[in-house]
């Protein structure tokens, strides 16, 4: 019997053979093209993230049209009494006696026919207040390190009236940027057989704190033990985590960098020693952070495009986007975003994500990197005149040989490799008092609820003193180094003392304890932008 002489089995026959062909071609078609599968995932997350951002602005000016976000029950609600908003005032008046402080957001998930009695509380958050992408499943604590999130700071966005966006790298799981660094740094000295894990290889390393907790950190999930050096006047609290996370701490004092017992030399020596102390075949690696280039490598590879892309996408800007895709390295394009400004202590974090902008995205146009210099610190009068000094260096005025502050990470008093290497990327720099980084440190607690260590206080007021300078609507991107709580024992002291300076200093009883002022550039003695006729 053949096929041609039953017509119903040959169109059977026919559908069967067309189907698994059609399978097949799907898949051959993924495996030959496994990149078009990827460009459409992308595509698909670029727009989601587009549209949040769109929403984000959204929200944004539908806030300054009305004036209508819900407030403390007893202040007003928006305009309108639709049914909406009085089952969103009913929530109201409840949440306000559980303390909570409720918004209205446009894109909020509520249907306008939902009942919103009952125990449904979750439905108040919008959609992209709780549901950022999903992150995949990460390989050990390694895995966490990157892709933080870029955050608008409300209060200093609408003092200024550009976008101030702030990358909140104390979300790393080492609580700081310098987790990117400290990877690098170790896959950097694997790859060159200097350390190998589990044979009892030590890290060493000088640091002010935040690089060596991330060490200790990956120290012990990849293998290696650290040692970690810092000068007595870091705060205790940083030393007692290190402790806490099994890290060998040697804590000694101030020195200049010529004196061998300067933390750093103190390193250095301690892992030239290893191998004669422990005698047991395991290596010390001394990861000298303020020389190595893997330090502003790990900026440049990881924290300048991610912060290009959150840019890109908050602005809607696809080319930028594009451009990173394709990599047009000689083409000179219009940057999204105005500046980035950012204090240093290596200068890896400024110098690393101002060469990822600059040269390898090809921002030329518009973008300027700017230093956020605390008080003692040389670097604002090198990148201005040239020269490594700060006035706190005169002779004999002159109180210690660290960098004149009470902040902690940044300021720089010598020349290092990685500054050497990234100066000529650096257009301006802003110095900011010890009194302004308080006063910003507080004003983000009161205004934003971020709780910021002393670093990241320096560059949101460096970052406000330049976006004065910018047209409005300008983009300006800083970083937020680390929380407060490793700076309870002596910044938040400090700032502690300012506020009660304030409310003994206040006659008219307006002060409160918790609340200091709306004029945050009055605060910080800045002037308002010249409003041009
Ligand atoms: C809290 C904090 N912020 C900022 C920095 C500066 O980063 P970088 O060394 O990349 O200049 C450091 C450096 O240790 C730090 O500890």
């Amino acid at each position: 019997m053949s096929l041609q002489d039953h017509p119903r089995a040959y169109g059977a026959a026919a559908l069967t053979v067309a189907f698994a062909a059609g399978i097949l071609m799907t898949l051959g078609f993924k495996d030959l093209y496994p990149d078009l599968e990827h460009r459409f995932q992308d595509s698909l997350a670029e727009k989601r993230q587009q549209r949040r951002a769109a929403a984000l602005r959204r929200g944004m000016s539908k806030k300054s049209e009305s004036g209508g976000w819900l407030r403390r029950s007893g202040t007003t609600t928006s305009t309108a009494s639709s049914s909406k908003q009085q089952r969103l005032k009913r929530r109201q008046s409840s949440s306000a006696e559980a303390g909570v402080m409720l918004e209205d957001h446009e894109s909020n998930p509520v249907s306008s026919d939902e009942d919103l009695d009952g125990d449904d509380w979750s439905l108040l958050a919008n959609s992209s207040e709780l549901h950022r992408a999903t992150p995949p499943v990460a390989d050990g604590i390694a895995g966490c390190i990157g892709d933080t999130p870029l955050i608008r700071i409300r209060s200093l966005s609408e003092a200024t009236g550009c976008d101030i966006l702030a990358k909140a790298e104390f979300l790393n799981p080492g609580g700081s940027p310098k987790d990117r660094v400290a990877l690098n740094v170790i896959r950097t000295a694997e790859a060159k057989g200097l350390l190998v894990p589990h044979r009892g290889d030590t890290i060493y390393e000088g640091t002010s704190g935040s690089t060596g907790i991330s060490i200790a950190t990956l120290a012990r999930a990849l293998g290696y033990r650290a040692h970690i050096c810092m000068s007595d006047d870091q705060s205790l609290e940083k030393s007692q985590l290190l402790s806490e996370m099994g890290a060998v701490v040697e804590r000694v004092p101030v020195a200049p960098i010529v004196d061998p017992s300067h933390f750093v030399n103190l390193a250095k020596r301690r892992a030239l020693e290893h191998e004669r102390v422990h005698n047991d075949g395991s290596k010390g690696f001394f990861s000298d952070q303020f020389e190595t280039p893997a330090n502003a490598e790990a900026h440049r590879r990881s924290t300048g495009p991610e912060i290009l892309r959150q840019v890109a996408a908050f602005s809607g800007t696809r080319h930028a986007h594009h451009h990173l895709q394709h990599q047009h390295q000689h083409q000179t394009l219009q940057s999204p975003l105005a500046a980035f400004v950012c204090g240093a202590g290596t200068a890896g974090t400024l110098t690393g994500v101002a060469r990822y902008l600059k040269e390898d995205a090809g921002l030329r146009k518009g973008i300027r990197i700017i230093a956020a210099d605390p008080q003692g610190s040389g670097l604002a009068n090198l990148v201005r005149n040239g020269v490594l000094y700060a006035a706190t260096e005169k002779e004999g005025t002159r109180r210690r040989s660290q960098v004149d502050s009470i902040v902690e990470g940044i300021g720089m008093n010598r020349m290092t490799a990685t500054l050497d290497a990234g100066l000529h990327l650096i257009d301006d720099a802003v110095s900011v008092t010890d009194t302004q980084a308080c006063l910003m440190a507080r004003w983000l607690v009161e205004h934003d609820g971020i709780f910021a260590g002393s670093s990241t206080a320096v560059n949101c007021t460096a970052a406000v003193a330049i976006a004065l300078t910018l047209p409005p609507g300008s983009r300006v991107v800083t970083v937020l180094c680390d929380t407060g709580l490793r700076h309870l024992s002596k910044f938040y002291k400090k700032v502690g003392e300012l506020s009660a300076k304030d409310e003994a200093n206040d006659t008219t009883g307006t002060v409160q304890p918790d609340q200091h002022g709306d004029d945050l550039l009055g605060q910080l003695g800045l002037k308002p932008r010249a409003v041009k006729e």
